[in-house]
């Protein structure tokens, strides 16, 4: 029986941020996960949220359940859907631009789009190792490049590493390098866009509930050797990644740039 600790644990308030209400967010991967989570926090806040997945089905789905015909959520921010591929700066590109020309302005960035293949070092195909690149890394650094070319001063962008960035696991040797390099193009695109007045942070999430960790209940023993590495003792849901998103992307975090910011109960020192 699955260890009762496994339980998420989701009895916390999310604060409010009123500053963020009428901003403008584009949130790659939205279809579901985290990406879902984000897209509707934020319009619950009041954010004019446009949601980008190459599973625009899906994604139209999970923003219909928080939204009216309009994309009107009941929080006041508005929920749009956009196919996109975030292996494809075109694709970014045309989504940065659409998002500016039909809010007249683009105040975040959050590349959340990520695949997680895990492999033994015998078996990763040269397929993979370019896909998980293309998605992971190429993709961050994209949409940074779509991003600031049309965000004001005061734009915010965060994108999504992971605690494999700093933690490292069998079978995960291409993720793992992929999530590093999030941390350091983060730190890299905070000094480069500094002065254009854009702040960039990373997020590094430990093990979080949703369909990319699914694989772990179905494996004997599985979660009771994940649990047993972090401090926390329980995983965490994307509303606890979402807590921390909403700082990152407020005015309370105004003078924080170049960050990557556990999420992970933990688990990094576990
Ligand atoms: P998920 O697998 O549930 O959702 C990922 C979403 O990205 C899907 O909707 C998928 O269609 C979309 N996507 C994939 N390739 C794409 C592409 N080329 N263009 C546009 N969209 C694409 O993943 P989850 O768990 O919500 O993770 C979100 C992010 O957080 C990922 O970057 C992941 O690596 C990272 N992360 C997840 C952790 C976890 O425990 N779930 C832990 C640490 C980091």
């Amino acid at each position: 029986m699955e260890n009762q600790s496994s339980n998420k644990r989701l009895d916390f308030k999310l604060a409010g941020y009123p500053e963020l209400a009428g901003r403008v967010a584009v949130v790659t991967g939205a279809a579901r996960g985290m990406g879902a989570c984000f897209a509707t926090g934020l319009a619950s806040q009041g954010v004019h949220v446009i949601g980008v997945d190459i599973n625009e089905e899906e994604l139209k789905a999970v923003f219909a359940k928080s939204a009216d015909a309009n994309g009107k959520t009941a929080g006041g921010g508005t929920l749009t859907a956009m196919r996109g591929d975030v292996t494809s700066s075109e694709s970014l590109g045309g989504i940065a631009a659409a998002a500016a020309k039909q809010f007249g302005r683009l105040d975040m960035w959050i590349s959340n789009a990520g695949v997680f293949p895990q492999s033994e070092i015998g078996s990763v195909t040269a397929e993979q190792v370019r896909q998980t690149f293309g998605v992971n890394v190429d993709g961050v650094f994209f949409g940074a490049q779509a991003a600031a070319d049309v965000m004001q001063p005061g734009g915010v962008i965060v994108n999504m590493a992971s605690v494999a960035a700093f933690r490292v696991r069998r079978g995960r040797a291409i993720y793992s390098a992929t999530k590093a390099a999030v941390h350091n193009l983060t730190r890299s695109l905070a000094v480069e866009l500094g002065d254009k007045g854009i702040r960039v942070n990373a997020l590094a999430p430990g093990f979080i509930d949703t369909e990319m960790t699914n694989w772990v209940r179905e494996i004997p023993g599985a979660m009771d050797k994940a649990l047993a590495s972090i401090p926390l003792g329980h995983i965490g849901a994307p509303e606890h990644v979402l807590g921390a998103l909403l700082f990152l992307v407020s005015d309370s975090a105004a003078y924080v740039s170049g960050q990557t910011l556990g999420v992970d109960g933990g688990s990094r020192h576990g």
